[in-house]
């Protein structure tokens, strides 16, 4: 590669390619000229070296354990700030002043109740139904609720719609967790902040007052900027594709939040809390680090291993610290999950098989024993990436709509099926 091309050798033909740089991170060689020039694809089954996109939002140093939310690192944004005021930076790219910060938490918290014939919408599921189940429907139905907003080519509506799904998703999760334990759904009150709003939605009774514990509001909101976004990672991908055919931005969230609940992605977090029950106490640690490095067994260390770090996880780190904090509010610090925890991920980072392999624990290794202790049950672990992580699916969706070049994905495939062949009576057939 050399200036700003690539030259691709093929037999004796040999073509220049455009490469284009960004402001940091890898370079990339545009290849949509390929097809025309050569009549061949690239084959790149999970994209584990394609860029779908250009984007000015997150970036992530796999090698170097590194997450920028527009810049910032996600250690001073969830050390200094808020979940709403890293919802503005995304969305918008700088830090709130002051004034705008308070328009925009004035405007998320006037967006928080959902229409009343929402609640009669729940009723059509059964109480044992997954709370992601109920996500999924319940975010794709707000399209046939919300009309005024749905006409992606209205600047005005995209802004209104991003901000009922900023402010709608707390409201629809917590319906969710109540509709399964049989409890009165909680309206939003405006004068509480976004987590200790949600908090209250969870956990409050008609019989008795409830006041959010501050700390578990504070360790909440912090685990939502911690899962705020992540580039164009699967679920996002999945947003960004749906969108691209131009469905409105209910619909296409429905979509991300169908592609988190699997276990290799967001479904990790409850995999993870699983795991660690099922190992149950230190001595069984040995047993399932052999499983996880057996090749032929399927069981893999959930909670651990990236696409793309290659080092800790960042947000791991503070998701350890977290749990710690929460932990030792409840009285919980002996919970023996986090000891197999902490001892599972010792034993695991000084094991040559997660060393070469360069598995480390991420995000969802340690969120799961937090959000336990909170009282959230493991079925709404993945319901609560999905509420934070829906800011991320917005703003990346947004930054597509508004470029100027977006036109609809369409990838195309190695071929490996039957050739042309006529059709065989059944008569005919062996
Ligand atoms: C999230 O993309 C994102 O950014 C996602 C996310 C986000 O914020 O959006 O960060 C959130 O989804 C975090 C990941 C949560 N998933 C898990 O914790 C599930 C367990 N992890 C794995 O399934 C796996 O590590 C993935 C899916 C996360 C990544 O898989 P890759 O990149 O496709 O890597 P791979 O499966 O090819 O694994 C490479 C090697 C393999 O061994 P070999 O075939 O090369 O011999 O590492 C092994 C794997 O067998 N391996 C593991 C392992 N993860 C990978 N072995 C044991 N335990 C594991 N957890």
């Amino acid at each position: 590669m050399s200036g700003n091309t690539a030259t691709l050798t093929i037999g004796d033909k040999a073509i220049e390619l455009p490469t284009k740089s960004g402001s940091v991170g890898p370079t990339v060689v545009d290849i949509a000229p390929l097809y025309k020039h050569t009549g061949m694809f690239t084959y790149d089954p999970g994209f584990t070296s394609t860029a779908s996109c250009e984007s000015q939002i997150t970036y992530i140093d796999g090698d170097e354990g590194v997450l920028l939310y527009r810049g910032y690192p996600i250690e001073q944004l969830a050390e200094h700030g808020d979940f709403l005021e890293t919802c503005y930076l995304l969305l918008y790219g700088e830090l709130p002043t002051a004034a705008q910060k308070a328009d925009f938490d004035y405007r998320v918290t006037r967006h928080t109740m959902v229409h009343e014939q929402m609640a009669r919408f729940f009723q059509g599921f059964r109480r044992d139904a997954h709370p992601m189940a109920v996500m999924v429907a319940s975010v794709g139905a707000l399209s046939a609720f919300y009309h005024d907003s749905t006409d992606i080519s209205d600047p005005h509506q995209r802004m209104i719609s991003s901000m009922r799904l900023i402010a709608k998703m707390p409201t629809l999760a917590a319906m969710a967790y109540k509709y399964t334990i049989g409890q009165p759904f909680v309206y939003p009150q405006n004068n509480l902040d976004y987590p200790s709003n949600f908090l209250r939605m969870c956990f409050s009774v008609p019989c008795e007052d409830y006041k959010p514990n501050p700390i578990l509001a504070r360790a909440l909101d912090r685990i939502f900027i911690l899962h705020a976004d992540h580039e164009q990672n699967a679920s996002t991908s999945t947003v960004r594709l749906a969108g691209s055919s131009g469905a409105n931005p209910f619909a296409c969230i429905a979509a991300g939040i169908a592609c988190l609940w699997g276990p290799a992605h967001g479904g990790a977090n409850e995999a993870a809390l699983k795991m660690l029950q099922e190992i149950g106490t230190v001595d069984r640690i040995p047993q399932y680090i052999a499983k996880a490095k057996d090749k032929n067994d399927p069981f893999r260390l959930m909670g651990f291993g990236h696409r793309v770090y290659k080092n800790y996880d960042p947000r791991a780190k503070i998701m350890q610290r977290t749990t710690h904090e929460v932990l030792n509010e409840l009285g919980h610090k002996d919970d023996p999950l986090l000891e197999v925890a902490l001892e599972l991920e010792r034993i695991a980072l000084h094991d040559e098989y997660f060393i070469e392999k360069k598995l480390y624990p991420n995000i969802d290794f340690y969120s799961g024993i937090t959000l336990k202790a909170m009282g959230f049950p493991t079925s709404m672990f993945t319901v609560l990436f999905a509420l934070a992580r829906t800011v991320g699916w917005i703003a990346q969706w947004k930054e597509m709509i508004e470029d100027p070049s977006q036109k609809i994905g369409r990838p195309r495939q190695l071929y490996t099926g039957a050739a042309r062949r006529d059709y065989v009576s059944p008569a005919q057939r062996r």
